[in-house]
């Protein structure tokens, strides 16, 4: 439903304040914020108790082992979210398929020119800061998507790493499923390098999509934070800006 809004020109000094009509567009579905939020809390999970699992805090140790326990928590943590994480992943990949466009694997390729003007745009406005934005897509941008695409590699790989190493610990049948990764990955300590490795693209990949969603909230206008809790993000009625 088109909405009228007071947009105060920026740099005007004056705040003139012009009428704007924006209309609501339900971008992201509930299965897709769903995923990014258990996403987001399984990997912050996996990723605190994966650096422990690397680097056990002494100062925890009680005098003997039997007299605690809190390293196996920290496994049964990191084991626990595992599994939410990749069966949750799995439903993302699926969605790309029968999602809404916004939401479908096109979204993150771009394979347009319209795309990868905006590609340059969006660089322009995030690192060099020499432009306010260009046109924008109503739900990633074509840049956003890439990197999304990227991310999703890493979480396979991931996925794949962490089964391997889990291969040696479980008999069921999943992890089971990885054993070959580990001799072709020159054992079980190249597994667990390459593992380690990858804790910290995600630790870099959050600090900064989350300072840039913020920032795109800033600079468009148009709700881009919350809209990945609610799903709805607005335009303007006649730029589609
Ligand atoms: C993005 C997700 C993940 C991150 C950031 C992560 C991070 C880590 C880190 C940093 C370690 C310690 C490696 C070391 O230095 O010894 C570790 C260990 C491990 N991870 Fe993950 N991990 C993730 C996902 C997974 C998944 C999906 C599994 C699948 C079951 C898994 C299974 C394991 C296992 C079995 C270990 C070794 C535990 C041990 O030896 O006690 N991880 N993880
Ligand atoms: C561990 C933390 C997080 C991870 C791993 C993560 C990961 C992702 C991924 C993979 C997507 C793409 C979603 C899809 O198409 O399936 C996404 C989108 C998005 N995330 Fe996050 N996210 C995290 C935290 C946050 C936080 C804290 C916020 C904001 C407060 C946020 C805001 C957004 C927004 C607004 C989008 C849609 C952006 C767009 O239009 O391109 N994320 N995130």
């Amino acid at each position: 439903m088109p909405m009228s809004t007071p947009n105060i020109v920026a740099g005007s000094g004056s705040r003139d304040v012009q009428p704007v009509e924006y209309r609501r567009i339900y971008v992201w579905e509930l299965p897709v914020r769903a995923y990014h939020w258990i996403n987001a809390i399984t990997l912050v999970a996996l990723c605190v108790t994966g650096y422990l699992i690397g680097a056990p805090i002494r100062a925890f140790y009680a005098a003997e082992a039997y007299q605690q326990y809190w390293f196996g928590w920290v496994r049964f943590i990191h084991f626990l979210a595992a599994f939410i994480y990749v069966f949750n992943f799995l439903a993302r990949l699926y969605w790309g398929f029968v999602g809404n466009k916004y939401s479908h694997w096109n979204a993150f390729f771009p394979l347009k020119k319209a795309q990868r003007q905006e590609i340059v745009d969006v660089i322009k406005a995030d690192v060099f800061e020499t432009k306010m934005h260009g046109p924008i897509s109503t739900g990633h941008n074509a840049l956003a998507g890439f990197i999304y695409f990227g991310t999703f590699l890493a979480f396979a790989f991931q996925t794949i790493t962490g089964f391997a190493l889990y291969s040696s610990m479980s008999n069921s049948w999943l992890p089971r499923m990885f054993t070959w990764i580990v001799p072709l990955m020159g054992g079980d300590s190249g597994v667990r390098f390459w593992h380690h490795t990858f804790l910290w693209f995600f630790v870099t990949f959050v600090i900064v999509h989350v300072y840039l969603a913020f920032y795109h909230d800033y600079i468009e206008g148009r709700g881009t934070v919350s809209s990945i809790i609610g799903g709805w993000k607005f335009e303007r009625e006649k730029s589609g800006k």
